[in-house]
């Protein structure tokens, strides 16, 4: 704690990269388990690199060094030293042993890095978290993902204490020791980076399974959680076995160790965790059943057990030579989880999902002071660049190369990817290289994405020949400038399209110099700052369809007159253009209300949602997909000066103006027959079911509030399932002040002791909109179940109130701002990447209106002028103030 960002602590640079002088072929690990002090005897064969003259340094923090030995030789207080953040040794050659024994208390761990104690100290469990750099934490090791080593781990401790033991790679014995304690070794075959060891140790209870892989190897699935929370795993191990399936399958991956492990905990900063053999979850991403967990959350869970077992080839078997390269299997196994999502249950709807969340959480980055390339070029805290567009744009990258070289054309690079880099540590080049080798092609071009921070824009504009029958399409890209680049270079942009009639139908496509003539669907790629493509024999004007399933991760501006719009939204074939469609639609309604200028966007788009409102073809999903709005952050993001308030009674008038279209009677027969079909079954249909619903109900709450909450009130009441339970008490806290107290109650006690669903209850009353959210927020804070310790509890609350609320925390006299940064200095003292994490919703304050803008600044000061803040927060408030 306290390196700050300055001058006096340097970057670290991703041109600065060397190879390690030191490695480590094979390490022994021996561990003395104990909840308030745990001690580590580390024993690590170590090679130097014959073209280095280094001394050995090893990574190391919060560490008591209890003993330390060099070729089997205790060393002399003068041989070896502490550096800032490590140790460094003399006398070691190639081939040395050193051995150290160190202490760590678990218990004292509130950063949820390396070691730590999850839930009460008499009955919790203990597990690590090493990714980016816990391991240093543990035990001293060079740190970094480009040493791979042998693993051999014992465990030793108390038997009644922690009856399991767990570690990552296959067991290798068990047995008893003196005085009640018992021991447990695993050894894992495949080298690994250190970020990959796991243990946990504990009272666990789990389910299993037998699975035999494609290539005929026998694994035992083994999924382990506290006794209370065990029955809700079976969900999460079929879709392990699913993913499973579908990685053998869609990329011919295996797996490769006897056992796989999946532990629950409650404690966790992250989503999961792909430790090698031994994934460790947070319980919200792992944990289902009907009664706690509603459709969407049934869906994250598939997503990110996927997301974790994928990582067993794209993040393990080939790894990362630095953390500049995060997105190497970050951006890659999001892809990957992406289309697994995709293929298990709707694909158009995952899509609209996907770019619904990049336009939410990873544009606003890329457009603020946090901009940062995919590979970024420098860092402070490399726990600050797990971000959106590490993640969620790496991945749009990986789907534009797949989309380039086709369905076997990346299958024959993925292939020639993961045999040419096994076992080694990679980078994107290596990535691009691989794809494009396989393919004959050169995907270098591609790098320049990886580089570059921003948003590309894209001007599309259409000239119709009648006489000539010609249609010319001219699209021009521009990247803004960001901080640390003020000049872009263009980038290839994929833009799929379509050109259709005025009757709907898609019109057959001849353009020249590209094959597969007469189609109706091709890919155009601007890889200038402009082109221009020229159809010829267009029968008439036609109506373009860009960028069809989101081919690329731009901002598509169209000069579309509304009906153009409209028509697409009624005829669009390709489920997430038709969405799409919509939404530049409802933008355009916006900006009219917002300006009070002609209102015929505002008139087409309820007139194209009403006549697809009874369209029984339509998927019911799509349908409530459909129904809704842009949400207020992307509506902001189109401001130049934003007043959240403003934005929000701005959408709130749209959707008035929707339902009103629709009309109470038709919303409320809608609802009842929806309702009337209401199954706690889990199939897509009954899904997408409950989700019209829940749309429709908000959209009559905007016309008859007592009706929706009668309606609620009920629904509350009978909910077979998590998803109905919950959007009905939203719609009563919502809409039904009174109403909902004793609900709210209700839910309060019935979920007393089950924390994920206390989780929502917290959430839910937090993003309430209006004044009242701040007070709301701190009577939250003093309910005996809330806590700064737990992360989940404290997005629960802190982090749905300034993401999820935006005229609560947005209040004009700065009350939220100064309330939240207090709160984001506390949790800093605990947990720093929770503290950095939660302060980047401040994102974006140099745009708000000037009393906002400066009454954010304050706080924003405030934090910046402590003299104890982590590394963590000092970071992201520094480049917050900077940008
Ligand atoms: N690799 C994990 C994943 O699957 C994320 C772990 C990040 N941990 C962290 N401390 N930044 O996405
Ligand atoms: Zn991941």
């Amino acid at each position: 704690m306290n390196a700050r960002p300055d001058a006096a602590s340097l970057p670290i640079r991703l041109a600065d990269y060397r190879a390690p002088a030191w490695r480590v072929e094979h390490v022994e690990l021996d561990f003395e388990l104990g909840i308030d002090a745990t001690e580590v005897a580390a024993k690590l064969l170590l090679r130097r690199d014959p073209a280095q003259d280094e001394p050995l340094r090893l990574d190391g923090e919060n560490l008591e060094l209890l003993s330390i030995a060099l070729d089997g030789q205790p060393l002399p207080t003068t041989a070896y030293r502490t550096i800032d953040g490590g140790l460094e040794v003399d006398g070691a050659r190639d081939g040395s042993v050193l051995e150290t024994r160190v202490r760590v208390q678990p218990a004292a761990n509130t950063a949820l890095e390396g070691l730590y104690l999850s839930g009460p100290r008499e009955t919790g469990f203990l597990l690590t978290q090493c990714e980016a750099q816990g391991f240093r934490r543990i035990t001293y090791f060079p740190d970094r993902p480009d040493v791979q080593s042998g693993y051999t781990v014992t465990l030793r401790a108390d038997r009644a204490r922690f009856p399991v033991l767990l570690a990552g790679g296959n067991p290798d014995g068990a047995g008893e020791l003196e005085g009640g304690r018992h021991w447990a070794r695993f050894v894992d075959p495949h080298p690994k980076p250190s970020y990959l060891f796991a243990l946990v140790a504990g009272r666990l209870e789990k389910i299993e399974r037998d699975y035999r892989t494609a290539d005929g190897r026998d694994v035992q699935l083994k999924i382990w959680a506290e006794a209370d929370a065990i029955e809700r795993c079976h969900y999460a191990m079929d879709a392990l076995e699913r993913s499973m399936r579908w990685d053998e399958q869609a990329y011919g991956r295996n797996y490769d160790l006897a056992v796989f492990h999946v532990v629950a905990t409650h404690d966790f900063n992250m989503g999961a965790m792909e430790n090698k053999g031994l994934n460790i979850f947070n319980a919200k991403c792992l944990l289902a059943d009907a009664d706690t967990s509603t459709d969407d959350e049934y869906r994250r869970v598939e997503a990110v057990v996927a997301h974790e077992y994928f990582h067993n080839w794209s993040g393990n078997r080939v790894t990362c030579r630095d953390w500049f390269q995060l997105s190497l299997k970050e951006g890659f196994t999001v892809f990957r989880e992406q289309s697994f999502s995709a293929d298990m249950n709707s694909a158009p709807l995952k899509r609209i999902e996907d770019v619904a969340l990049l336009r939410r959480a990873q544009f606003p980055e890329d457009a603020g002071p946090l901009a940062h390339p995919v590979r970024p070029a420098e860092y402070h805290e490399i726990n600050n660049f797990y971000t959106a567009t590490v993640y969620e744009k790496g991945a749009e990258l990986v789907r534009m190369l797949a989309g380039k070289l086709g369905a076997a054309g990346f299958r024959r690079g993925t292939d020639l990817y993961f045999s040419s880099n096994d076992g080694r540590s990679a980078t994107i080049e290596d990535f691009l290289a691989a794809l494009g080798e396989a393919n004959g092609v050169d995907l270098a071009p591609y790098l320049a994405w990886y580089g570059q921070a921003g948003t590309p824009h894209i001007k599309a504009h259409g000239d119709y020949d009648a006489t000539r029958r010609e249609y010319a399409l001219t699209l021009a890209q521009h990247t803004p400038p960001s901080a640390q680049q003020p000049h872009k270079q263009p980038v290839p942009i994929p833009v799929k399209l379509a050109l259709f009639g005025t009757d709907g139908h898609m019109l057959p496509l001849h353009l020249d110099g590209q094959t597969a003539n007469g189609g109706t669907e091709l890919v155009v790629v601007l890889d200038h700052a402009e082109q221009r493509f020229l159809f010829r024999d267009v029968a008439e004007r036609p109506v373009p369809s860009l960028l069809r399933g989101y081919s690329a991760p731009v901002i598509l501006e169209c000069d579309y007159a509304p009906a153009e719009l409209a028509l697409l939204l009624a005829h669009d074939p390709d489920g997430f253009n038709r969405w799409e469609a919509g939404q530049q639609l409802a933008l355009r309604a916006c900006d009219a209300l917002r300006d009070g200028s002609d209102p015929q966007a505002v008139t087409a788009w309820c007139d194209a949602l009403a006549a697809l409102f009874d369209d029984a073809q339509l998927d019911a999903a799509l349908l409530a997909d459909l129904l809704t709005p842009p949400g207020e952050i992307e509506l902001a993001e189109r401001e130049a000066v934003v007043d959240p308030a403003r934005i929000h009674a701005l959408r709130q008038q749209l959707q008035q103006r929707l339902a009103a279209r629709l009309g109470a009677e038709r919303l409320d027969a809608r609802f009842r027959r929806l309702a009337a079909q209401t199954t706690a079954a889990l199939d897509a249909a009954s899904q997408a079911g409950r989700r019209l619903k829940q749309r429709v109900l908000q959209l009559l709450a905007l016309l008859d509030p007592a009706l929706a909450c009668d309606h609620a009130a009920v629904q509350y009441r009978d909910a077979p399932n998590m998803t109905d339970r919950l959007g009905a008490l939203a719609v009563l806290a919502r809409h039904g002040a009174t109403r909902s107290v004793e609900p709210l109650a209700h839910y309060r006690a019935r979920y007393a002791d089950d924390p994920l669903a206390l989780d929502k209850w917290f959430a839910l009353q937090a993003q309430l909109p209006g004044e009242g959210a701040l007070a709301r927020v701190q009577a939250l804070e003093a309910d005996p179940a809330f806590t700064l310790k737990n992360p989940n509890r404290a997005r629960a609350l802190l982090g749905s109130y300034a993401s999820g609320n935006p005229t609560g925390f947005h209040r004009a006299d700065g009350a939220g701002y100064r309330y939240y940064a207090r709160h984001l200095l506390a949790l800093d003292a605990l947990n720093p990447q929770i503290a950095a994490r939660l302060a980047t919703v401040f994102n974006g304050w140099q745009r708000l209106e000037p009393q906002r803008r400066d009454a954010a600044r304050d706080a924003l000061a405030g934090l910046a002028a402590q003299d104890r803040l982590s590394r963590n927060l000092a970071e992201i408030v520094g480049n917050m103030l900077r940008g």
